[in-house]
């Protein structure tokens, strides 16, 4: 979380700062600010709460002029969110400033240390100390003084400092939270992203843990914390910087569900040569594949929701035991992996703090692990011994989508390929369901194009929604205390069984997190055994009800559903007679496909159903609150 910028060049830096933090916003939106080299021997900075167009707004009227300048955009983790606690911090004479992402685990200690030493602090944060520190070693070179700093940290950061006594150089150093640079003849950047760098370079090289890069005006050079040189490789991006902008969508989450057609036939059409699935960049061998006797998953969130849906998949096609668990809880409880399990670690950003240590977990134990991963060269990309890369272009609003559809995708690809391996798939059906999973994109594209007729019905049954909720809320506060026997939520249940069950989790989550409404995904045969008790007329239950082994089961919860005055918004096969009948308020139709795909049509009118719902209540989309892209700590 959080995302720090530099820039050291020949031109103004305040307007570069800005457009990068704003590529970083993603990362945290609590507050911003930004510090800034000039002619006086003072460093000048600018911090606002909130999001960068306040920090945008002040420096408006009060513009800060000069060619070096480091920014930061906050997720707060210690401190709550204030112009004081917003990066960056100063040291006492105002000339050395720090931006940071991460936190220092140790910071209480230095900060008592340094307060005997008579030092003030200004803030609440674990930040401000290694600024202090880098003042307290500092002779003259920012460099070995950070170095020295970097002997006293523990936890992970990814800093960036300035001096007012050092034109044109920032510093920076990383342990465990990401760092990219990128550097022009006469201009250097340095960026927590590189979405952020994309439009000045697709030239960057990635900052290892334990380096030092001093870069000044289109040079740097990076050393270990002894001082050594070191060399890292330019890395060429292929990413479109076009991808990292709205596109005349009017957030990025409907951009980003509308890209998925198109990525997916991307990969379809990567993966796929010949009737033979390739990973190309992939470094294990298929003799050293078939030394596994088990999977293991591990990820959080939507991509943990991608693996589960997977399990079903690699366990159908390749025939293997697949176990799956959430990164956080996997890593705390002694996971019995060894040298016969292949971890898979499912992650957008390959940064999730949980993730990362749940493959080293892994590694120490002797897995043997593989990443999915979409950001190039993240740090879970690099740490897991092997890659597949999901190449979904950068995903910039915080609810993933086109990530997930992606991670499916090409673990549905994985599951084939293996089942070729282990000769669990027969080549006719393999080349029978290969030639479904092709029509895929179209089976989406078809539901998108659906949905952009039919719009208008959705957003009145969303506002109807809407007006059944606030009714709720009136008659809840109108009563009198006693008589007000729960709470008005309006919520949300979403149900699914076996291979969708995954998708009501995840249909819940989107909803949660970008229209703060709650929601429940549960396995459509678990209603009996609890959640059932929910039901009266106030909850609208979202069922997945396609074509499936499992259609008639479904059909007869959605009737103890309706027996009991629930309403229901089902998810069917297009053609589907039989729901008409249980009187849904409304029903989204998906193309047929077989079950086994059935997961990549399912999610798309769910993204779609709670973009709208966040929508109607006017949240903001992009950038929900109190959440972060990157989940770099724990
Ligand atoms: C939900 C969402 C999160 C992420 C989770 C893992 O829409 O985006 O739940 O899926 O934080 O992030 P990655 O995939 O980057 O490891």
């Amino acid at each position: 979380m959080c995302g720090i910028f530099g820039y050291s060049g020949n031109k103004q830096a305040q307007g570069l700062v800005i457009q990068g933090l704003k590529h970083l916003e993603y990362r945290g939106y609590d507050s911003s600010g930004i510090a800034m080299q000039t002619h006086s021997h003072k460093i000048l900075i600018e911090k606002t709460h909130g999001k960068i167009k306040n920090l945008e707004a002040t420096l408006k009227n009060n513009p800060l002029s000069g060619t070096t300048a480091i920014g930061h955009t906050r997720w707060a983790t210690h401190g709550i969110p204030t112009p004081e606690n917003a990066h960056p911090h100063l040291n006492e004479s105002d000339e050395l400033a720090v931006v940071h992402n991460g936190i220092i685990e140790n910071y209480f200690e230095l900060k008592q240390a340094l307060q005997k030493q008579g030092v003030r602090f200004r803030s609440e944060t674990d930040t401000e100390v290694i600024v202090h520190l880098v003042a307290k070693y500092y002779k003259g070179n920012l460099e070995e003084a950070v170095r020295r700093t970097l002997k006293d940290l523990k936890g992970t950061y990814a800093i960036a400092v300035i001096s007012s006594s050092e034109p044109g150089k920032i510093v920076a150093a990383k342990m465990d939270s990401p760092l990219v640079i990128g550097s022009t003849k006469k201009e250097s950047y340095l960026a927590s992203d590189i979405s952020a760098l994309l439009e000045h370079t697709n030239h960057v090289t990635f900052i290892e843990n334990g380096d030092v890069v001093t870069m000044n005006q289109g040079s740097f050079s990076i050393t270990d914390i002894a001082g050594k040189k070191i060399s890292r490789p330019v890395m060429k991006i292929d990413w479109d910087i076009t991808q990292a902008k709205k596109g005349g969508y009017q957030h990025f989450m409907l951009k980003e569900i509308f890209e998925q057609p198109g990525i997916l036939t991307a990969i379809l059409k990567e993966r796929i040569r010949g009737g033979a699935i390739y990973f190309d960049e992939l470094k294990i061998t298929a003799a050293q594949f078939k030394k596994i006797k088990r999977i293991f998953i591990i990820a959080c969130g939507t991509a943990y929701h991608a693996g589960l849906t997977a399990k079903y998949i690699l366990e159908d096609l390749a025939g293997i035991p697949v176990s799956i668990d959430t990164s956080s809880e996997f890593r705390y409880r002694d996971p019995k992996v060894d040298k016969s399990t292949l971890v898979i670690v499912v992650s957008q950003s390959g940064e999730t703090a949980d993730t990362l240590a749940g493959l080293r977990e892994a590694k120490a134990k002797g897995a043997m692990t593989l990443a999915i991963c979409n950001v190039l060269a993240s740090s879970i990309a690099r740490e897991a011994k092997g890659v597949i890369y999901t190449h979904a272009g950068p995903e910039i609003a915080v609810a993933s989508t086109k990530a997930f559809t992606a991670q499916l995708t090409v673990l549905s690809l994985f599951a084939f390929y293996l089942g070729a391996l282990f000769k669990t798939i027969s080549p006719k059906k393999e080349k029978a369901l290969l030639k479904e999973l092709l029509l895929t994109p179209h089976r989406i594209q078809k539901i998108l194009d659906g949905y952009k007729k039919e719009e208008a019905t959705w957003k009145k049954n969303v506002h109807n929604f809407n007006i059944h909720y606030h009714t709720q809320l009136e008659k809840y506060f109108s009563a009198k205390n006693h008589e007000r026997k729960r709470s008005p939520n309006g919520l949300f249940l979403y149900l699914g069984r076996n291979i969708n069950y995954p998708i009501a989790l995840e249909g819940a989550l989107k909803l949660k997190e970008i229209a703060y409404i709650p929601a429940e995904g549960y396995p459509a045969g678990e209603m009996k055994h609890g959640p059932i008790a929910l039901i009266d007329e106030n909850p609208w239950v979202i069922c997945l009800v396609p074509e499936s082994k499992t259609y008639d089961k479904m059909i007869s919860n959605i009737q103890e559903i309706r027996a009991r005055g629930g309403r229901i918004i089902p998810i069917v096969t297009e053609g589907d007679k039989k729901i008409e009948r249980l009187n849904p308020v409304f029903t989204i139709e998906v193309p047929k496909t077989p079950e086994i795909f059935s997961p990549l049509l399912t999610v798309i009118p769910l993204q779609l159903f709670a973009y709208l719902v966040a929508l109607e209540f006017g949240e903001d989309i992009d950038q929900p609150r109190n959440l972060a892209k990157s989940v770099t700590v724990e």
